[in-house]
């Protein structure tokens, strides 16, 4: 065992971190407040290789390892974790099962422009009445020879506006429940496809999240991925993945807020000296170190598990159910640390605040986490 990362690791969390700082920070309250989604920024993610980090260069991507993905992740994530999660949707919930289960046709056409970053994927799998109940399907893809027929709503979709190709999971067999639904390729502009509202969200609020519409959407039987009714089971194995990739931003939006509360605590005196010389606020930096290191490690090996090509559906749940609580605490912690200055946006954390929560809610919510973690120990 070794927690030496390599030099190419290194260099990847360093780009990342740069970027972060020079690209990403400046503007980034504003575009909070106004819900403005970064364009600018998420093109310059792309032309770094960021959006496609994992995929084989032959189909446009990076070529890189998970554990460079979770770094990557972690330092862009510090700064602005509504960027973070266009790159981890792209990265991890559209890009990852379009390159393992997708044909050559389906490769070429759909995942070389959405790993090069040239178009955004998405990936459409809530509804409004099928969140963490993930097999109860409503959206219908009626099986009508050579081509499907779509018919239902998505809700909650990262991605949603600006996404050009999306994953969409939709129920073709309903009596044979999760093992009838299938996995399907739909491009926007298709007819009978309509992107819904913008949602106005308590964070990550320069995403694009929307509810997506489909009435009799024709889609060709070439643009499901793998056999009939391997929906789900397609939809499950992604979020695996997409865990680690939400786990790693949980993280470093509880590693920004650190960062922020330990420099300000260096920086602001009372009772006649800095506030970090008072043990109050030391022991909220320590639990913060802590808790920090320790969602790191649990990132780092459910990466670790996913490069090795061994099981890491417990881990990555792990990782995420332990990162996002530490996120939410840090955070919390963190404009406690700044008392009225942390209230305020020009101090970044109260944003921070608000970002974490989401990690606990989506790709799984923190109870599915622990179902997840169960279910595995249990078997
Ligand atoms: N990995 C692989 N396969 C899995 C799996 C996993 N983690 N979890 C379940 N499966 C498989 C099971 O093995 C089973 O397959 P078989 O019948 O072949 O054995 C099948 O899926 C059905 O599983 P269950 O019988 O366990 O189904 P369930 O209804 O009792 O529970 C669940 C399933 C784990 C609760 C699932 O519904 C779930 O994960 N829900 C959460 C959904 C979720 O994470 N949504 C996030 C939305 S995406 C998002 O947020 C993206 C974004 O925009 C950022």
């Amino acid at each position: 065992m070794t927690f030496q990362l390599s030099e190419e690791q290194i260099a990847v969390r360093d780009a990342a971190r740069e970027f972060a700082q020079n690209e990403l920070l400046p503007g980034v309250i504003e575009r909070d407040e106004h819900q403005i989604f970064p364009h600018e920024q998420i093109k310059k993610l792309g032309e770094l290789g960021f959006l496609g980090m994992m995929v084989d260069p032959k189909y446009g991507g990076s070529g890189m390892d998970t554990i460079s993905y979770v770094l990557a992740m972690e330092e862009i994530s510090k700064i602005d974790a509504s960027a973070s999660v266009c790159m981890s949707v792209n990265n991890s919930l559209f890009c990852w099962g379009v390159e393992k289960y997708g044909t050559e046709e389906q490769k070429q056409k759909w995942l070389v422009p959405v790993a090069k970053g040239e178009k955004l994927g998405a990936f459409a799998l809530s509804e409004p009445e099928a969140g963490s109940d993930a097999t109860s399907q409503k959206t219908v893809a009626e099986d009508k020879g050579d081509h499907y027929l779509l018919n239902g709503t998505k809700n909650w979709i990262t991605n949603g506006g600006n996404a050009s190709h999306y994953i969409v999971i939709a129920q073709t067999h309903p009596e044979l429940t999760h093992k009838g639904i299938n996995v399907l390729l739909v491009e926007k502009g298709m007819p009978g496809f309509v992107v819904g509202k913008k949602e106005n969200k308590l964070g990550i609020r320069a995403s694009d999240t929307h509810s997506l519409m489909f009435q009799d959407v024709k889609v060709p039987k070439e643009n499901r991925i793998g056999a009939d009714g391997f929906g789900f089971k397609f939809a499950m194995e992604t979020l695996n993945g997409g865990r680690i990739g939400i786990a790693a931003q949980a993280l470093g939006i509880a590693s920004g807020a650190y960062e922020l509360s330990l420099q300000y605590s260096k920086e602001r005196k009372a009772f006649g000296k800095e506030i970090s010389q008072h043990q109050a606020i030391q022991f909220k930096l320590a639990d913060m170190e802590v808790s920090i290191e320790a969602a790191r490690l649990l990132c780092l090996k459910a990466a670790w598990l996913k490069d090795q090509g061994l099981d890491y559906a417990k881990a990555s749940a792990i990782a995420k159910l332990y990162a996002s609580q530490t996120a939410m605490d840090t955070t919390i912690e963190a404009v406690q640390i700044h008392g009225g200055y942390g209230y305020v946006k020009e101090f970044h954390v109260e944003r921070l605040m608000r970002d974490a929560k989401i990690t606990q809610i989506y790709e799984g919510t923190s109870e599915i986490q622990r179902i997840v973690i169960a279910r595995e120990i249990l078997k």
